[in-house]
């Protein structure tokens, strides 16, 4: 059996370095069925090291010295909130501002332009990870229709390590980079004294945006119907019974001729046919 031992620390230090034991084939598929079951997340046969990698801070604190132990552990429900935490280092949580920008200009210049006001412009970021996408959508729609139109964001995901830095809306100003720098002016403040290197979302984007853990791979709870859904970055971690599924269950969300947005490295070819392509990644419910 193979280990890898971790550093200590400090150099030289007399404590006993963790040894983070090796996963069996069996052990890694309880995992994967489990991950699977739960989030619709399928992690392939070579993720191994990324589930080695991310699960095993977690041994030392839950007191259990083996792979098995942890699973049944988990399973057992002998730790309560353990379960989310094994979740939320399972998940990929990689996002920034202006991700896929021709999303957005897309956005402002296509839909939001033939908005007529009558009900709320309601948007759904449904796989929103810590926030960087919805503020996104915020800036563009504040831009786009002001702060007098009725809209408003809906956010979720499945982590709630990540919502609850949606909720803060306070960000490193190293994730700035993207932020066109008239709107990093006008929607966000920069953080002084203690706060220096950061910025803040600015209150009324903020007032605009809601929250909730929601997990695509159950049954959706009563979050009403939106316009527009962006559910980017999500499916790839899918299998194509699960993508179906989900895509079912956003669409039942969508009003009609709503708007879903995928990432430009996604597609719902033979995931739905209950949408038209209006241009790669964007399309329109029939
Ligand atoms: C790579 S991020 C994408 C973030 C953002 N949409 C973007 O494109 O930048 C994927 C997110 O999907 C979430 N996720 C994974 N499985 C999920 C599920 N079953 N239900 C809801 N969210 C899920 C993860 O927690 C993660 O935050």
């Amino acid at each position: 059996m193979s280990t890898a031992a971790l550093a200590g620390s400090r150099p030289g230090a007399r404590e006993a370095a963790f040894v983070v034991p090796a996963i069996s084939d069996t052990d890694f598929r309880r995992f994967q069925g489990w991950l699977h079951a739960v989030a619709g997340i399928a992690l392939a046969d070579h993720k191994k090291t990324l589930l080695v990698g991310r699960l095993s801070k977690r041994l030392g604190p839950c007191g259990v010295r083996g792979w098995r132990d942890y699973f049944e552990l988990l399973m057992d429900g002998g730790r309560p909130g353990e379960l989310q935490i094994a979740i939320d280092l399972l998940t990929t949580n990689e996002t920034y501002f202006f991700r896929e920008p021709a999303h957005f200009s897309f956005l402002a210049e296509q839909i939001l332009t033939r908005f007529d006001g009558s009900e709320p412009l309601r948007i759904w970021s449904a796989a929103s990870s810590s926030g960087e996408e919805i503020y996104t959508l915020a800036m563009v729609l504040a831009d786009t229709l002001g702060m007098g139109r009725r809209w408003e964001i809906f956010g979720s995901d499945l982590s709630t390590r990540v919502l609850e830095t949606a909720r803060r809306a306070h960000y490193p100003m190293t994730r700035a980079d993207k932020i066109p720098p008239a709107f990093l002016k006008r929607f966000c403040l920069k953080g002084t004294g203690p706060q220096e290197g950061t910025f803040l979302i600015d209150r009324p984007l903020r007032e605009r945006v809601s929250f909730a853990q929601i997990n695509l791979n159950e049954t959706l709870p009563d979050i009403g119907m939106f316009d527009i859904v962006f559910v980017r970055n999500v499916m790839i971690y899918f299998d194509p019974d699960t993508k179906r599924q989900v895509m079912g269950r956003i669409l039942s969300k969508l009003k009609p001729r709503g708007h879903v947005f995928v990432s430009h490295s996604e597609n719902l070819h033979g995931v739905t046919d209950r949408v038209e392509i209006v241009k790669p990644s964007i399309y329109r419910l029939k």
